[in-house]
């Protein structure tokens, strides 16, 4: 009854397995790089490319359960090979990206909605888990705030309401060892609408640092995007902040609605994270 754990280097798959394992499941750590994961103890690891699909026998072999990342090349396949190695469910990490007017065409939400669709023609039972935006995007506001630069925002009112890795690990967790959200689709978010600014007023209390938002244009946002993310990516994300700051964030479903214990909240997982917000060599 072995649970297969995908994308097992991220931080939401890292989390489910450790909360499986600490369950006392069997469970297998597949990732592209296997080499570079350190599992506790007792857990199995396995090579995992959905584009190659020579890696999935020895992954799937006496797996009854998934935690999906969500990769549309090879997905097909995955699903006949998983079908055929006898799983019988699989709890996809996708994104409230597909609930999103023009999901089809949308470079983010297409991607996530292609592999949900493949999932659910497969035959395999399914829940896809849906969050919004990750508290964990805040990482990218480490390198400015480290140097005391201001942050550059573009829609620095855009509402978002974050949500922590360990809630989405958490409501995974319930999925994969519980029948009431087996065959769910589940809106998930944190459980408190932050916009970028207020986000960012957080971090400073809890960092004890002046921290200043400096509005930018559209057009140096997509420069500065540019040298990370590839460009449909950058449209897509700044259509959807530019929308969210017109539109104040909605509450979906939370561990508190979902579990019955509080959603952990983005001042949190700005304590747990401080460090990576310190000066370089601090
Ligand atoms: N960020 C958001 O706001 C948001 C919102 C909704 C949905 N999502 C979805 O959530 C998923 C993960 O998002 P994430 O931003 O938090 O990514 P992440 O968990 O940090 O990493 C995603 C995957 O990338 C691979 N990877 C490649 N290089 C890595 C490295 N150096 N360290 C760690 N992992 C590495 C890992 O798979 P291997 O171990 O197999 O290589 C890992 O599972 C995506 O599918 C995204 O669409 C994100």
């Amino acid at each position: 009854m072995t649970v297969l754990v995908t994308g097992a280097r991220g931080k939401v798959a890292r989390a489910v397995l450790d909360r499986l394992h600490a369950a006392g499941l069997p469970v297998r750590a597949a990732s592209a790089r296997p080499a570079d994961l350190s599992v506790p103890a007792g857990v199995d690891t396995a090579e995992l490319v959905l584009g190659r699909p020579e890696t999935f026998p020895a992954a799937l072999d006496g797996v009854r359960q998934v935690f999906l990342y969500p990769e549309p090349a090879g997905i097909d396949a995955f699903t006949e090979a998983a079908r055929a190695a006898g799983v019988e469910h699989v709890v996809l990490l996708s994104s409230s990206s597909v609930l999103a007017s023009g999901a089809e065409t949308d470079p983010l939400g297409s991607h996530n909605l292609g592999v949900e669709r493949a999932l659910a023609a497969s035959g395999l039972a399914c829940t896809f888990l849906r969050p919004d935006a990750f508290a964990t995007n805040a990482f990218a506001w480490a390198h400015p705030i480290g140097r005391g630069l201001p942050v550059e925002l573009a829609y620095p009112e855009a509402s978002l309401a974050p949500i922590h890795p360990e809630d989405i690990a958490d409501v995974a967790v319930e999925a994969l060892t519980g029948t009431a959200l087996r065959g769910h689709a589940i809106a998930l978010t944190g459980a408190q609408a932050l916009t970028f600014r207020e986000q960012l007023a957080v971090l400073s209390e809890v960092l004890d640092r002046r921290i200043t938002v400096e509005t930018i244009s559209r057009t140096k946002a997509e420069e500065q995007m540019s040298r990370f993310m590839p460009a449909p990516l950058i449209g897509s994300l700044l259509a959807f902040w530019a929308e969210a700051s017109v539109c104040p964030a909605t509450i979906a479903d939370t561990t508190e609605t979902l579990l019955g214990t509080p959603a952990r909240t983005f001042r949190q997982w700005a304590v747990e994270n401080a460090s990576a917000f310190a000066a370089p060599g601090k």
